[in-house]
């Protein structure tokens, strides 16, 4: 199998995306922490159809999970990640270490406000995005890629980097990704592995509640009624959920009816130790 590039320091990457740049190429971005599946194969193939080259950063961002996270046994596969990338069509992976991307007395956080606090994921988890924006921004400054490719299975994360990218004008376009999913409607996540045979059959649930509450509230039935009714469907069945929430898709601001503007549903449920999160219009 064909060996893929992989630059494990900034200055690599930065040094080809020029010779890229200067030969009229373009460039997108797939930031992932690896344990790759078919929706960052998804992500690839979206990079290949909007740029000449793509370049999937693979790591695991410590300062996007607190303490008591997953930080440590997040899946690592890297061998089996950079066979995927080479089937995929990707020109390079960035694989830098924990120290090329915060060296000693790196003291600099992005701080953010709008989509990035209202009270849904960052109500549970109160620095994630702080961590994922300050990554995001170096990944986009240092490949100086010309647009990143981003999942809409983290709704969230995709808006607060969008509103970063436009605010802080970092010259990258952000390109959203429908969610991909099993057959069974489960979206795909590193995450997912974690998931006991019992818990993997109970997962897509979540999916088929949504996707149910969507189709009540399109046909106008009581918003806060139908939501209660989908909340109360999740629990019964098993699940800790931290959140299923009707907001408006753009500001991620609380929604009464169909009238406040499009409404996007979001999820966070746990499951044994596993924590899901999915998303879909309304
Ligand atoms: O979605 C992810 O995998 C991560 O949050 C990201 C965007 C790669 C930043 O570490």
């Amino acid at each position: 199998m064909a060996a893929i590039t992989v630059f494990e320091t900034v200055a690599a990457m930065r040094a080809a995306v020029a010779g890229w740049h200067g030969a009229g190429e373009t460039v997108a971005l797939v930031p992932t922490m690896g344990a790759l599946h078919e929706g960052h194969i998804a992500l690839v193939a979206e990079g290949r159809r909007r740029a000449s080259r793509v370049i999937v950063t693979i790591f695991v961002n410590p300062t996007q999970f607190a303490p008591h996270e997953d930080f440590k046994k997040y899946p690592r596969t890297f061998d089996a990640d950079c066979a995927k990338l080479v089937a995929a069509g990707a020109d390079a992976v960035f694989f830098p270490s924990v120290e090329e991307m915060y060296p000693a007395g790196f003291a600099t956080r992005v701080l953010l406000l709008g989509p990035a606090a209202v009270g849904l994921e960052d109500r549970f988890r109160p620095t994630h995005f702080e961590g994922v924006a300050t990554i995001c921004c170096k990944l986009f400054t240092q490949s100086r890629a010309d647009c990143a490719i981003f999942g809409e299975k983290d709704y969230q994360q995709l808006k607060v980097v969008t509103r970063m990218a436009t605010d802080l004008d970092l010259g990258v376009a952000i390109v959203p990704l429908a969610t991909i999913r099993e057959a069974d409607g489960l979206a795909m996540s590193s995450r997912n592995r974690y998931l006991s045979p019992e818990q993997r059959a109970l997962a897509p649930l979540l999916h088929r509640v949504m996707q149910e509450l969507a189709i009540r509230i399109r046909n106008r039935d009581d918003l806060f009624k139908a939501v209660a009714e989908a909340q109360e469907a999740i629990i019964t069945a098993g699940f800790e959920l931290d959140y299923l929430e009707a907001r408006h898709a753009e500001t991620l601001a609380p929604v009464t009816s169909l009238a406040d503007g499009p409404i996007r549903l979001l999820i966070a449920a746990r499951i044994g130790g596993t924590r899901l999160i999915d998303n879909i219009a309304a």
